[in-house]
């Protein structure tokens, strides 16, 4: 099924054809140019125009797939069986007429994004452990090193100088140890004062309940943290009380409290209200649960993937997790089970009697404001000490159906990562833009100086082969 004709074949018509590389000579990859624009349209500051007027063809002729007329009859849940946030794939029918679609290799692979991180293949999603450490950016993520659907999860491991261009390393943890082996979930790094690194995951166990676990680098001098090691006496906490055993999961990076301990929050639920659970511990491996929670929102379900920082009101760099005063708010961010998108809300944290209050309840965690309107979940902040900023990982899940997803041999990527500050201005909101180091994406620059804009006129200007993005100043 590679040229063109066949798929015409298989489809009696009913899809507008897709173009092949093989059979036309206008269609290209994706040019360098094509990608830089995509990758940076964000930055572009004042009107942005396309000039393409040599592509302007392949762009009428990009194909339209009809997918409405393809009539999902089954939707696989994974994940909610064994206690984890449910990953919905679309199957398509097969009744004889609009089987699926019949995608090839060749077709599938311009999906592949240039600069948005993602590994060679399988699937992936949360991000998790951000972290810098001499010298290196790392990224940990929740891996399928198997097949390109969920399942099989481990921690998988890339460094970068940039958080552009990464190096990807061995996997950082296998679900080798009764509890994890369902899977080594989603967790958080905490950056000690003397520099060394913990990090709090969770585990589900043989018995598919969720756990939280305790690792380390098993080498702190190697900068790129290949090896870690797990604490051989986790699992270090186990659901509470009154705690469903696949309602705990996603630790936090901990912060410091007036008298010296670390603390924790883990998102879970009660009924239908979503919660924080607030633990301490001195060493990380002794905890004790504090009364009550740090928030709960009524309604709002699982909460997955808390995060749990503060944004400076009078300056525009980023805090270390556990800064806190009058001069910061809390920002409180809840992953919501129940529909997928992050959730978070500026509010006050009073550390002494450990309850974090929204500025406004109408904007509350879950039913007020969404870090992004389109497909992004789960996500992390970490601070980078090397740049003195917060940043913002999150997870994009695309919408392919799984059937896809098996062709490309991949699922997911994650967001260019992000700077999140205070909005000075609104005082209502964060702000998040692209780190300035997307800027090194841009080439080619061309610049055109005294032209001349007559009314109506058009004036060409020669930008290059392919499509760019233009600043008009
Ligand atoms: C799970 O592992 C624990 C610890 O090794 C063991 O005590 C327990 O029996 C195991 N459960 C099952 C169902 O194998
Ligand atoms: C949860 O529901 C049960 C049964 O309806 C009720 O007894 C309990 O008080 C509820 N818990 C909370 C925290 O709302
Ligand atoms: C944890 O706390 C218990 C009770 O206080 C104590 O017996 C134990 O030694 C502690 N464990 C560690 C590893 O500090």
């Amino acid at each position: 099924m590679d040229s063109i004709n066949d798929l015409e074949d298989a489809n009696q018509g009913s899809y507008t054809p897709l173009l092949d590389q093989t059979t036309t000579t206008t269609q290209r990859k994706p040019s360098k140019g094509l990608l830089t624009f995509s990758g940076v349209l964000v930055l572009c500051i004042g009107m942005a125009l396309i000039v393409n007027h040599n592509h302007r063809s392949d762009h009428n002729q990009i194909p339209k797939l009809e997918i409405e007329k393809l009539k999902p009859v089954d939707v696989i849940s994974r994940g909610v069986s064994q206690g984890v946030s449910e990953k919905n794939f679309r199957l398509f029918s097969d009744d004889g007429t609009s089987s699926s679609y019949p995608w090839t290799n060749n077709m599938l692979s311009w999906q592949r994004t240039a600069f948005h991180f993602q590994p060679d293949k399988n699937w992936m999603n949360d991000p998790n452990g951000p972290l810098f450490y001499k010298g290196w950016y790392h990224f940990f993520y929740q891996y399928n090193p198997n097949g390109a659907v969920w399942g099989d999860i481990v921690w998988g491991h890339a460094v970068s100088k940039d958080m552009i261009n990464w190096l990807h390393l061995p996997l950082a943890m296998v679900a080798d140890k009764w509890y994890d082996i369902n899977g080594v979930w989603t967790g958080s790094a905490t950056i000690l004062p003397d520099g060394s690194i913990v990090m709090l995951y969770t585990g589900s166990t043989n018995e598919s309940v969720q756990v939280q676990n305790l690792a380390y680098p098993a080498d702190p001098s190697d900068p790129l943290l290949i090896n870690w090691v797990k604490y051989s006496g986790n699992p270090v906490l186990v659901p509470p009380p009154g705690i469903d055993m696949k309602d705990f999961r996603d630790p936090t990076t901990a912060w410091l409290t007036p008298n010296g301990d670390w603390r924790i929050t883990i998102g879970s639920k009660v009924n239908k209200t979503g919660i924080s659970l607030v633990y301490d511990t001195k060493d990380f491996i002794n905890y004790t649960l504090l009364d009550g929670w740090l928030h709960q929102v009524p309604g709002t379900g699982m909460w997955e993937c808390i995060d749990f920082y503060p944004v400076s009101l009078t300056e525009m760099n980023g805090l270390d997790t556990s800064v806190n005063g009058p001069e910061v708010k809390h920002v409180l961010k809840a992953s919501l089970d129940d529909d997928k998108n992050d959730y978070y809300a500026l509010g006050s944290y009073d550390i002494k009697k450990d309850v974090w209050t929204p500025d406004n309840p109408e904007l509350d965690v879950g039913i007020g404001l969404r870090y992004d309107y389109g497909k992004f979940y789960a996500s992390k902040t970490f601070y980078d000490q090397n740049k003195h900023r917060r940043i913002l990982w999150g997870w994009t899940g695309e919408t392919d159906s799984e059937y896809a997803d098996v062709k490309k041999g991949w699922a997911s990527l994650q967001t260019v990562p992000r700077v999140v500050v205070f909005d000075h201005k609104t005082k209502t909101n964060v702000l998040q833009w692209p780190v300035e180091e997307v800027e090194s994406l841009r080439s080619n620059k061309r610049e055109f100086n005294k032209v001349k804009l007559g009314a109506g006129s058009i004036v060409p200007l020669d930008v290059g082969r392919a499509s760019q993005v233009c600043d008009f100043l």
